[in-house]
């Protein structure tokens, strides 16, 4: 059990009732979508994105999903994930406590439960928040979430990285770049045998969005230039995906690097962007080698930092 005793404003010891909590349903969801809003805005979370970032994304569990209640009033949210068959690690995507709840250990009560259940799950380890096919964000921003940033680290969470976001004006000035050989176009369907190829390469979360991307295209859903492809000596050796104007994810045959491809791909996806109409590029996630090499000469700049948290949980 957690702890329930509090000091409050005053300096007596007060008795918290534990909340209690449940998972996510049709009757909670509203009141943890307003959760969400209230206390993390600069998510925009929607009902829809809600919905995808946790009953439809891939590994949820109802007991997982967790609702924390006071006097029959949701005051609080988390979202977690079991581990990847024949993996270890368990995951914290998302945990909010409503403003006038906070500092009455409803987020420490969350935090007992679902560590508690990722164990049960075979976790040992837990990680905030690097889940690939529903991350929100890759963990809180120290300089932002500060409330959050102090309760992981009271609860024996540590700094594993620090990932960061970035954004480029997309201009018509952007420049194409060129390295010999390599030329880059959008999907089309008889990419599809040399894409499954190099998917091989890269996370099975990474895989599964191009293959769903692939099939929107072909339904017609998306535009083919939401996933460019780089092309040497009549093979694809490198993808772009693209959503709106988010970037990522991104990535050439590992024998290939180095050789100035990447860049290559990123400018021409940037180019194709601009040509649909869209002023603006962004991204969530990388790291700073790839962000020094790539991203900046390509006139990207940093929007946020990240710092992604893990904690043992085996003893
Ligand atoms: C982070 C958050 C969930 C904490 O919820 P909470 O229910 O108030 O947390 P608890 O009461 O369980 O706090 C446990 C400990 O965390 C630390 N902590 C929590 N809020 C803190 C704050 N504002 N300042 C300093 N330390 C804080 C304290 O050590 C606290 O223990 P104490 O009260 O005995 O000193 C809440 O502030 C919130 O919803 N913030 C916005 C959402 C967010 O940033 N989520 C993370 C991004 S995924």
């Amino acid at each position: 059990m957690w702890p329930m005793l509090h000091a409050g404003a005053s300096s007596f010891l007060t008795v918290m009732p534990p909340p209690h909590i449940a998972p996510l349903s049709e009757s909670n969801f509203q009141d943890a979508l307003d959760i969400v809003q209230e206390a993390l805005p600069e998510l925009n979370a929607s009902a829809e994105l809600l919905i995808r970032r946790s009953v439809l994304a891939p590994g949820y569990l109802p007991e997982l999903a967790l609702v924390a209640s006071c006097d029959a009033e949701c005051c609080g949210y988390m979202q977690a994930f079991p581990p990847i068959a024949g993996r270890s690690d368990g995951y914290i995507t998302l945990f909010a406590v409503s403003q006038h709840c906070r500092r009455r250990g409803i987020a420490t009560a969350l935090f007992y439960e679902a560590e508690a259940r990722l164990k049960q799950l075979g976790a040992t380890r837990v990680f905030i928040a690097p889940y690939g096919p529903a991350y929100w964000i890759p963990g809180p921003e120290p300089v932002r979430h500060t409330a959050a940033t102090q309760l992981l680290e009271k609860r024996g969470y540590r700094v594993c990285s620090r990932p960061l976001a970035m954004r480029t004006a997309l201009t018509s000035e952007t420049s194409p770049r060129f390295s010999a050989g390599v030329f880059c176009s959008p999907f089309c369907a008889s990419d599809v045998f040399d894409i499954q190829e190099l998917m091989a390469e890269f996370s099975e979360d990474w895989k599964q969005i191009v293959l769903r991307t692939m099939e929107e295209i072909l339904r017609g859903l998306r535009p083919a230039g939401e996933l460019m492809l780089a092309r040497f000596n009549s093979r694809v050796v490198g993808f772009a995906h693209v959503e709106g104007s988010r970037f990522g994810p991104f990535g050439i045959r590992a024998e290939l690097r180095g050789k100035g491809f990447g860049s290559v791909l990123l400018t021409e996806s940037l180019r194709e962007m601009h040509q649909r109409g869209h002023n603006e590029a962004w991204f969530m996630w990388t790291g700073d080698a790839t962000a020094i090499h790539v991203y900046t000469p390509c006139g990207f700049t940093e929007t946020h930092r990240w710092a992604v948290f893990v904690k043992e949980i085996s003893g």
